[in-house]
């Protein structure tokens, strides 16, 4: 089976979860469960990134101890991915040793590699993004995320950025798709060229972090500890028999506020650690509130447990992917996403599935013979998700979601047009033979359509799948080849996706 690796990054546990960390986990989730059903030998890694002053700061804030606070916060972490059924196959948390060992592993090359000399810092730092500037970069003498700095004087080890500048200008040529999209590959492009600093990799003035092997007054710069996290779940420095593995197949999804960590400096880490660069880095856009910035300090952040409650968990996965082109930056609103839910869910899936299923029931007790000869209406209905799957991979390969849910929803509005076209219910009685061909090609559709459906939503699909007793294991995407056997029993369905109707 060929590999695939994914990962979203590894969210901090200064704050709670909230709709972005959502975003990326569900994105790498649908990407996840649509490989494992193409026949890919996945691995989907997230977790929790839980060193560094920010997490020192909000645990002195809380009058807690770092590890207290971690230990709780990354909790509400695991419990969003339960929330979302997320089908990760690892969650790190960048505490526990199996990672500390393999960022001491990765120091220590690059000490043998000589990227690393000691030095002085002296300079602004942001502690919200965990970000060295340049005084050129303040505006208004704030960071140009709009977050505070400071100005840090300290002994700090470097790392010998600026001789990579010419190395990663040239692996961006060799690799035109390493960063997407292509616009923002530009924008890392021209930050490169530019001209690159060497870069502090260690600070003295607080101690929640891993200390640096053979001087421990100094903690490793926490983006050099959370990036290693996609190396440590592999097994970097102990068994690198993951690594081997999935490593050349490897995709970030990340936010586009983290990408010169993951464009940039990453790269740079690897290839002076003698290491090869991720396959693959994606930046997908920011989500806003009905307009707005979301903030605390607004008090508009939005709760995705509150939303999974309200909306159902198929009908937020649905939204988030196919409302806003990944890649792009969104808006959220409620009633966009009640228009979603209503039309694409609940009027055009859900009732195809009542009303075809439910004829089944009253009118053939729940069985269909196969059909001896198709029409060339039924023919092209029923090899259309067959010919649609090749365009969902394409996509999927692309990190297209929100084209994934178009393609797949082309194939329900024609079975809806091909019921209208049919009329079964008018067949009943004048021949009721076409009736039940008519039914078993809708049926047969609707399986694979639910199939095709799973990566995203999760729980209807199952539902669909059960009422028409689907064995588990004809559930892949190679079932799409087959069709329904012949006199089959499908249960009565119960409907999937009600309209929501809004207080
Ligand atoms: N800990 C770092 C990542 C280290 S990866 C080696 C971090 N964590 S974070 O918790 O602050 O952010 C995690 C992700 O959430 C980022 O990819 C960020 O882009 C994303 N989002 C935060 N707010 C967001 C929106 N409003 N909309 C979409 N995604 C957003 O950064």
């Amino acid at each position: 089976m060929k590999p695939y690796y994914i990962t979203t990054p590894i969210y901090y546990v200064n704050d709670m979860p909230h709709i972005g960390h959502a975003y990326t986990t569900i994105a790498c989730d649908v990407l996840a469960r649509f490989k494992r059903l193409d026949g890919f030998d996945v691995k989907f890694l997230t977790g929790t990134d839980e060193h560094g002053q920010k997490v020192e700061k909000a645990a002195a804030n809380a009058q807690i101890a770092p590890q207290d606070l971690v230990d709780k916060v990354a909790t509400r972490f695991i419990d969003l991915s339960k929330s979302l059924k997320s089908s990760h196959d690892d969650f790190i948390r960048t505490t526990q040793e199996r990672h500390k060992q393999a960022v001491r592993h990765m120091w220590s090359i690059l000490v043998k590699n000589k990227a690393i000399y000691l030095g002085h810092y002296e300079g602004w730092y942001s502690v919200r993004d965990e970000a060295f500037y340049q005084e050129s970069e303040l505006v208004n003498g704030l960071a140009p995320t709009g977050a505070p700095v400071e100005w840090v004087r300290e002994p700090s080890y470097f790392f010998n950025l600026s001789q990579w500048q010419q190395p990663l200008l040239d692996f961006f040529e060799r690799n035109p798709n390493f960063i997407e999209p292509a616009s923002r590959f530009n924008e890392v492009k021209r930050f490169v060229e530019s001209g690159l600093n060497d870069l502090s990799i260690s600070r003295t003035s607080f101690s929640w972090g891993i200390p640096v092997p053979g001087d421990e007054k100094h903690v490793i710069y926490v983006w050099l500890d959370a990036l290693t996290n996609y190396m440590s779940a592999l097994g970097f420095g102990a068994d690198e028999t993951q690594l081997k593995q999935y490593w050349p197949e490897s995709i970030h999804v990340i936010g586009k506020d983290i990408l010169r960590f993951h464009g940039v400096f990453w790269p740079a880490f690897l290839m002076a650690a003698g290491l090869q660069p991720p396959k693959k880095v994606f930046a997908h856009g920011w989500w806003t509130n009905e307009g707005q910035k979301i903030s605390k300090s607004v008090g508009n952040v939005i709760d995705p447990f509150g939303l999974i409650e309200t909306f159902g968990l198929d009908a937020v996965r649905y939204f988030l992917m196919r409302e806003v082109p990944f890649g792009s930056d969104g808006d959220f609103s409620k009633d966009a996403l009640i228009g979603r839910l209503n039309s694409d869910l609940a009027n055009a899936w859900g009732n195809l599935v009542q009303r075809v299923l439910s004829f089944i029931g009253k009118s053939c007790d729940g069985v269909l013979p196969a059909p001896k000869q198709l029409t060339p209406a039924d023919r092209e209905l029923i090899e259309l998700p067959r010919a649609v799957l090749d365009k969902v991979r394409d996509c999927a390969d692309k990190l297209a979601i929100h084209k994934m849910c178009e393609e797949i929803w082309v194939i329900i509005g024609r079975a809806n047009k091909y019921m209208d076209d049919e009329k079964p219910w008018s067949l009943k009685k004048t021949d009721p033979q076409r009736m039940e061909e008519c039914l078993y090609v809708l049926a047969d559709v609707i399986r694979q359509i639910a199939i095709l459906t799973q990566p995203i939503l999760i729980d209807g699909s199952e539902k669909i799948l059960d009422i028409m007793a689907i064995d588990p294991k004809e559930r892949n995407f190679a079932s799409l080849n087959n069709h329904l056997p012949s006199n089959h029993k499908i249960a009565m369905p119960e409907p999937i996706y009600p309209r929501y109707a809004a207080e």
